[in-house]
């Protein structure tokens, strides 16, 4: 029975926390589910489908999310993945562009690259968390602390992936 994989890179924990999320609702949708860090993934053989999240930072993906697309492209490319990337920090649709914009450039690095889902979602910003090299960036620290990852949208858009999972076995 094919599982659907649900990896995520993260740096402070809020793509870690969607992912969980992500994964326990294809729990609900009676998916055989397996979440792990991407850094801790293998080959991807027995998996049906991937659920991948990563955040953006300074218009990039995070390494390991590269890392990964890159050891893995042939294995990606065979099966449906579903992509969330974290970013904006307030509900603005002027960060949100941005960050669509930053997350068009990094994949077009990646052309093979055809998610079945893809969505931008906000993210969590903590000054008192930054470490280096962040933490020596005085401007960054003044930024207010915000949490932009709206629950309703993230459950809504996991409710809708099983027709783009559909190579992936539900149990
Ligand atoms: C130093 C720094 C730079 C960031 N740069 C970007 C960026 O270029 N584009 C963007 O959309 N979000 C950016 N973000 C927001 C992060 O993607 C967001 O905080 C995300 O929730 C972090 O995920 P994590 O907690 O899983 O590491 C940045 C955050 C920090 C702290």
């Amino acid at each position: 029975m094919a599982t659907v994989l649900v990896t995520w890179a993260t740096r402070y924990g809020s793509t870690e926390e969607v992912a969980h999320a992500i994964a326990d609702d294809l729990l609900r949708q009676r998916f055989a589910v397996n979440a792990q860090p991407i850094t801790g993934v293998g080959a991807l053989e027995r998996y049906g489908a991937v659920v991948l999240g990563f955040p953006l930072y300074m218009g990039r993906m995070h390494k390991d999310a590269r890392r990964f697309l890159t050891a893995h492209w042939s294995e990606l490319s065979q099966r449906p993945v579903a992509l969330f990337v974290l970013g904006p920090f307030h509900a603005d649709e002027k960060e949100f562009a941005v960050s669509r914009n930053q997350l068009s450039k990094e994949l077009a690095k990646f052309p093979w690259f055809h998610p079945v889902a893809q969505e931008v979602i906000g993210g969590r910003f903590d000054p008192q968390k930054l470490d280096f090299p962040f933490s020596f960036l005085p401007a960054l620290r003044k930024v207010p602390a915000s949490d932009a990852r709206d629950w309703d949208a993230i459950h809504a858009w996991a409710a809708n992936l099983a027709p783009a999972l559909q190579h992936a076995s539900s149990r």
